[in-house]
């Protein structure tokens, strides 16, 4: 069993200590349970026949002990073994996290993150008495069995023997149960993932849920997946349980027979009372410990499988890795340039088109690129593989001569400052939110930054200013607060590339106008990547990029672009000239998922 070695080596490690004197004691109770077995002899031989009252008072003092004994002993191991089993827990909880944290966004993009985390909530409190499970039902039950079987042997060999031949059957049946357990256990953390991931994305996007009444649908969904879940969860019972007829059977039938022969013993054969009554009793004693033990392999197969599926995450490898002999970034003037780069997000094996063909351009040092361009052109995706969020197919992205494939990705990101196309904000404090960028920042410097981003206002008016906690995903705070508290965040980062992925769709024109004054003021030394629809926003850049189908289809100023008559850069500029909104055409309207609807409205092309 290479799972459990694994599982053992992992966690074992510091617990050796907790481990020994969780064993001892269960050593200690194991001894307990066989004495009371022993001591069955001399109270029938001793007290009853012979009717000596000494010896009773004498048995009766020293039961009395070892069950103090063995009370205080089954406290220290329990207290013992959930210690170690709690920090087992706290560490897979920290390891998985850790992994989860490195793993490439490609992983993310093919796990739904609420299932991932109902699944890994169900295995780790699945794994966190594996070995317990272990040490406890081989310390305790298995030695409980042998000390009582030594018991019984000690009082009658044949009758022993004769007894004995009871368990092989049990084995071989027990075991016939186990692959059914496995395959069950694992549909049902599925199962139970599925369910709390519905129940996590209902929950958070309630607004949505209510606005398309999707409450009985969702209600129906979960119920649905609960039904099942139970349903499996029924099975696996009736699995689990299934092993104790056949045992109650063969059990009955062993303690039947040696009824009947330790009679016949004693009363023909004229055989002691005492040495019968102590191996019936160490027969009894034995059966439970026993059970536990032929049970072991099917309850083991469930943890089991909480483990596999941990492993599964925790061995998935990281493929954005810094290669061997990374270097950290040396910042030159800050020039981006894409050569013959293509991408797909797709594995290698689906037959997708590439969503990045063949693209090269530079983005000069110090100046203002803009992408624009039609949705799903491929223009967020330009600004993740220059921060190698993913690895390309082919070509290479350099910035100031440095492949980004043979920097340290800590480093390259170091130098990067980005606004999300999706302003997303964590829990804590609106202080917190704007410290991930610069944990270091003192607060003029995050009012400073606020104030650039027009966000100082509103947050000062907030409850307890920077102070205030954000809601989940920042829900009490409006679309356009967001996109400034991540403008601020940006701003705050100080690096020397900016990439900014609509930093300024969700603000109305006043706003964005001050906003857009705000980032000129901190573009101008740096190497800045700005995607944006609004003209207002991209006549001023200093080169602009058209990108339709992951490629760049045309370039030049603003000037230059226009001038030409046909080509979508004129479609483009004439939409919003004639419509004489220049920049209003999204504004105010949040951009919905994917912005169809509304893209469709601004470049019909
Ligand atoms: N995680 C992903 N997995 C698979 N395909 C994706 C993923 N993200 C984007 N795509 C696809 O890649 C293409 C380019 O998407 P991208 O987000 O780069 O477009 P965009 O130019 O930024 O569009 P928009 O203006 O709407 O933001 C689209 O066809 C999209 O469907
Ligand atoms: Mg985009």
């Amino acid at each position: 069993m290479s799972l459990i070695s694994r599982v053992a080596r992992e966690n074992a490690k510091g617990h050796i200590t907790g481990y020994i004197i969780a064993g001892i004691c269960l050593i200690i109770i194991a001894a307990t349970t066989a004495f009371s077995a022993w001591v069955i002899r001399i109270l029938v031989d001793d007290v009853f026949v012979e009717q000596k009252l000494t010896t009773a008072y004498y048995i009766s003092a020293t039961v009395f002990v070892v069950y103090l004994i063995k009370g205080a002993a089954s406290y220290i191991q329990d207290v013992q073994l959930n210690k170690i089993a709690n920090n087992i827990v706290a560490k897979y909880q920290n390891r998985i996290f850790g992994h989860l944290l490195k793993l490439g966004l490609g992983y993310y993009h093919k796990t739904r993150s609420a299932y991932l985390v109902g699944q890994i909530n169900q295995n780790i409190t699945g794994v966190r008495n594996l070995l317990n499970m272990l040490i406890t039902v081989f310390l305790r039950d298995l030695l409980s069995v042998i000390a009582l079987c030594a018991v019984m042997i000690y009082r009658d060999p044949f009758l022993a023997a004769m007894s004995l031949l009871i368990a092989p059957p049990v084995i071989i049946l027990v075991a016939r149960y186990k692959r059914k357990v496995k395959r069950i256990a694992r549909q049902g953390v599925d199962l139970n993932s599925r369910v709390a991931s519905t129940m996590q994305e209902a929950t958070q996007g309630i607004q949505i849920v209510k606005a398309f009444t999707m409450e009985a649908q969702l209600a129906e969904k979960v119920r649905v997946l609960a039904a099942t879940a139970e349903e499996r969860a029924n099975k696996m019972a009736r699995i689990t349980a299934r092993t104790s007829p056949l045992m109650e059977t063969l059990g009955g039938m062993a303690v039947a027979g040696v009824v009947a022969y330790s009679s016949y013993r004693v009363i023909i054969l004229g055989g002691s009372p005492g040495d019968m009554m102590s191996f019936l009793t160490a027969m009894l004693l034995a059966y439970e410990p026993a059970k536990r033990l032929a049970r072991l392999n099917v309850n083991l197969e469930r943890s089991l499988v909480d483990a596999r599926m941990i492993y599964e995450i925790l061995d998935t490898p990281l493929h954005q890795r810094d290669r061997p002999g990374a270097k950290p970034f040396k910042l030159g003037a800050g020039e981006v340039r894409f050569e013959n780069v293509s991408f797909s997000y797709a594995a290698e094996d689906e037959e997708q088109g590439s969503v990045i063909q063949n693209l090269s351009f530079t983005a000069e040092a110090g100046k203002t690129t803009a992408l624009v361009g039609p949705s799903g052109g491929g223009k967020s995706t330009i600004i993740a593989l220059l921060q190698r969020f993913h690895d390309l197919d082919s070509g290479s992205i350099l910035i100031d001569g440095q492949d980004i494939k043979e920097i340290k990705i800590a480093s390259l990101r170091h130098h990067i400052a980005y606004v999300s196309q999706q302003p997303l904000l964590f829990e804590g404090s609106i202080a917190d939110n704007l410290r991930y960028a610069r944990p270091d920042a003192t607060t003029d410097d995050l009012v400073k930054a606020a104030k650039l981003a027009q966000a100082h206002d509103f947050i000062l008016a907030t409850p307890q200013g920077y102070e205030s906690a954000v809601g989940e995903n920042g829900v009490n705070l409006s679309g356009g607060q967001r996109q400034r508290l991540s403008i601020a965040r940006a701003i705050l980062r100080n690096a020397p590339i900016l990439l900014l992925d609509e930093a300024t769709s969700a603000l109305d024109n006043e706003s964005e106008a001050l906003v857009q004054a705000a980032l000129e003021s901190i573009m101008k030394d740096r190497t800045t990547i700005v995607i944006a629809h609004r003209l207002s926003t991209i006549a001023n850049a200093d080169a602009i990029m058209v990108v339709e189908n992951g490629k760049v289809v045309d370039q030049g100023t603003h000037d230059e672009l226009s001038k030409r008559v046909s080509g979508i850069y004129a479609r483009y500029n004439s939409l919003q000239s004639v419509n004489g909104t220049d920049a209003s055409i999204n504004s105010k309207r949040t951009r919905s998922k994917k912005g169809a609807v509304l893209e469709k409205k601004r470049l019909p092309v």
